[in-house]
């Protein structure tokens, strides 16, 4: 019987191509919508799976897919997997680290330039046809070299960030991280480790770029926002859930903090009506990662985790590496 793979969305024409030199493959190139039982009727049918961090495979899934062998998400995230279900079950999981990772940070750094000095607000007040003369203080923003920049999370993303805040824009860089770098490392980025109400309190910039799991679920609500300086701006490109937008919304609105710049949102992509409500606030629709080069990066990893899983039984990128020894393994 030919192996089965499921591709959740649409991909670039030649990664489905290469699927198909191996696989059986029921792609989505029309991008049509999965109900929630036309989504469990193709992972029922599946070896394999190609998703995006968008498509969840939750545990009562697992249990309905028993051909289901590997899990391939097309990006670094993974909280749409229950991954604890899937190495209960013997699943496969993996995503695409590193050849995001510079990218990634590129545009952390874009949407923190952005924001602080309010380029997408004074855009659209351009393309309105408000603007009359030169003014003194007409857009005028927050410094961003020499500034203090503090990030919360510290992985390759993070580390990327703070080189480009420490090396190419002399500023000083606070890090809040779970775990903290190594000496060498810390020296590399230009980073200092400090706890994270000392970093809300001193950074000009806050920057999220810490991973989702129930224990970040807001990370930043009321209580962190107004620990931050009125001039300060928050910038997130982790996950949606990590920042409480509405409060985000409130703060920014009462001018409590400057200005925010978002890439993901709690419940995207539907975003909180207050948000779009408040114009120093910069929005884009989660497209940290997206330059041609990277994404097809990513879809050629996610596609090499498949076919490395059914030809060799391993994968590049694990997630839950533990399952490739366990006995429980799917067969
Ligand atoms: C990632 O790779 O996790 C990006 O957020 C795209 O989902």
């Amino acid at each position: 019987m030919s192996i089965q793979v499921v591709v959740a969305r649409p991909n670039f024409p030649e990664v489905i191509e290469r699927l198909k030199q191996h696989f059986t493959v029921m792609d989505n190139q029309a991008d049509k919508p999965w109900t929630p039982q036309s989504w469990q009727e193709a992972l029922a049918s599946a070896d394999g799976a190609m998703t995006t961090g968008a498509d969840l495979v939750t545990r009562d899934l697992l249990e309905r897919s028993p051909r289901l062998r590997v899990c391939a998400n097309m990006a670094v995230g993974f909280n749409n997997f229950d991954v604890p279900g899937m190495t209960a079950q013997g699943v496969i999981a993996t995503n695409t680290p590193d050849v995001l990772t510079e990218t990634t940070a590129d545009f952390g750094f874009a949407l923190l330039m952005a924001t602080a000095r309010r380029i997408c607000e004074s855009e659209h007040f351009l393309r309105a046809g408000s603007w009359r003369e030169w003014r003194y203080d007409m857009f005028a923003g927050a410094e961003v070299h020499g500034s203090t920049l503090g990030l919360i999370g510290m992985g390759r993303i993070g580390q990327g960030i703070a080189r480009r805040a420490s090396k190419g824009f002399g500023m000083q860089v606070l890090y809040h991280n779970r775990s903290h770098l190594s000496p060498e490392l810390e020296a590399d980025c230009g980073a200092r480790w400090v706890e994270k109400e000392a970093l809300l309190r001193e950074a000009d910039h806050v920057l999220l770029v810490v991973p989702y799991s129930p224990a970040t679920h807001h990370t930043i609500g009321a209580a962190e926002l107004s620990l931050m300086k009125p001039t300060a701006t928050l910038i997130t490109l982790a996950r949606g859930g990590i920042v409480d937008d509405a409060a985000l919304a409130q703060a920014v609105k009462e001018r409590r903090i400057a200005a925010a710049g978002l890439d993901v949102f709690d419940g995207e992509p539907v975003v909180h009506p207050a948000l779009l409500e408040v114009p120093n606030v910069v929005l884009t629709p989660h497209i940290a990662s997206a330059t041609v080069k990277t994404r097809l990066a990513m879809a050629n990893l996610a596609a090499d985790n498949l076919i490395s899983y059914f030809q060799h039984g391993r994968v590049l990128t694990p997630v839950n590496p533990e399952v490739l020894t366990a006995p429980q393994r799917r067969t």
